[in-house]
């Protein structure tokens, strides 16, 4: 898919961040977008910032109401006609040790950035198969390729991730249907004020990985050159990157290095 004009682009989590950065570049490339979150008020500011906003539109939703996503997957194929492509990329993390948290908590978690991303996937993905094109896109993270100390469920919930989509590539090749997932190291977004702590409150606190982090511009414009070449996959960010290779190549040393990371 390498000219991205008139083609229509549903993003989730475009209130804020990577999504809303995802937004503003695929509508420079003239793409019609839906822009997805709970927060309305958000949406639309996104919109107005948009260097062409008479091609966007706004679909409010809530990736753990799982019962309302079937529909609002419909709202979104009637509002351009189609989805060339999915941006699975609306999520939340966390920051609390797995001993504390509470079972309800780790299923929020699986329930936005799984369970959310997979219905909305599901319910699209019949109409690319029938016209035998089209790209889903899921924004996983390094946290899908080896888990840290307070970040269980997250880690959990983008491992999963992997799984399926890996998956789903192979069932759909023939279709001609890409598969990518986006592997992020430290972005600057608010991901750590948002995070959930043990009773689910978001912590409000900036890390100083993700202050100090790439621009989610950066990654929009990276994550736009891997639709365009068709990817499979791309890891994108800092030296923080590295230890998706250390742990498959010395895992016992990459044991060792990332129970003493500070990562809260
Ligand atoms: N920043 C990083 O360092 C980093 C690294 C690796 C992966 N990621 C991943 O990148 C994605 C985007 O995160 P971000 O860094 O841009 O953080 P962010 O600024 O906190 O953005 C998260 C987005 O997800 C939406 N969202 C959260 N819960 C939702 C729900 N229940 N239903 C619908 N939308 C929901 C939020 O919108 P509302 O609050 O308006 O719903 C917001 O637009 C996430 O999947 C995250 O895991 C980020």
């Amino acid at each position: 898919m390498n000219n991205l004009e008139n083609k229509v682009i549903w993003i989730t989590g475009a209130s804020s961040g990577i999504g809303e950065a995802l937004a503003y570049a695929f509508n420079r490339e003239k793409a019609k977008i839906i822009i997805s979150a709970r927060r309305t008020d958000e949406l639309t500011r996104v919109k107005k910032n948009c260097q062409n906003p008479e091609l966007v539109s706004i679909l409010q939703l809530d990736l753990s109401k799982h019962q309302e996503l079937e529909f609002k997957a419909k709202e979104a194929l009637s509002i351009f006609n189609g989805i060339d492509v999915l941006i699975n990329n609306g999520g939340i993390s966390q920051r609390a040790l797995a001993a504390e948290t509470k079972i309800d908590i780790d299923k929020r978690i699986m329930d936005i950035n799984y369970f959310g991303s997979i219905i909305l996937t599901k319910n699209i993905l019949p109409t690319m198969l029938e016209k035998k094109s089209g790209s889903i896109v899921s924004i996983t993270s390094l946290l899908g390729k080896f888990g840290t100390a307070y970040r269980s469920a997250y880690a959990a919930s983008k491992h999963a991730l992997h799984g399926f989509f890996d998956s789903l590539r192979s069932e759909v090749y023939q279709q001609q249907i890409q598969i990518l997932l986006v592997v992020p190291g430290f972005i600057k977004t608010n991901v750590s004020i948002n995070a959930l702590s043990a009773d689910g409150s978001p912590t409000n606190t900036m890390d100083p990985g993700q202050e100090n982090g790439m621009l989610p511009e950066k990654l929009a414009y990276k994550i736009i050159e891997a639709i365009k070449t068709n990817k499979e996959e791309i890891t994108v960010g800092g030296k923080e990157t590295m230890g998706v290779l250390l742990k498959r190549f010395v895992p016992g040393l990459f044991s060792g290095m990332i129970r003493k990371q500070k990562v809260r």
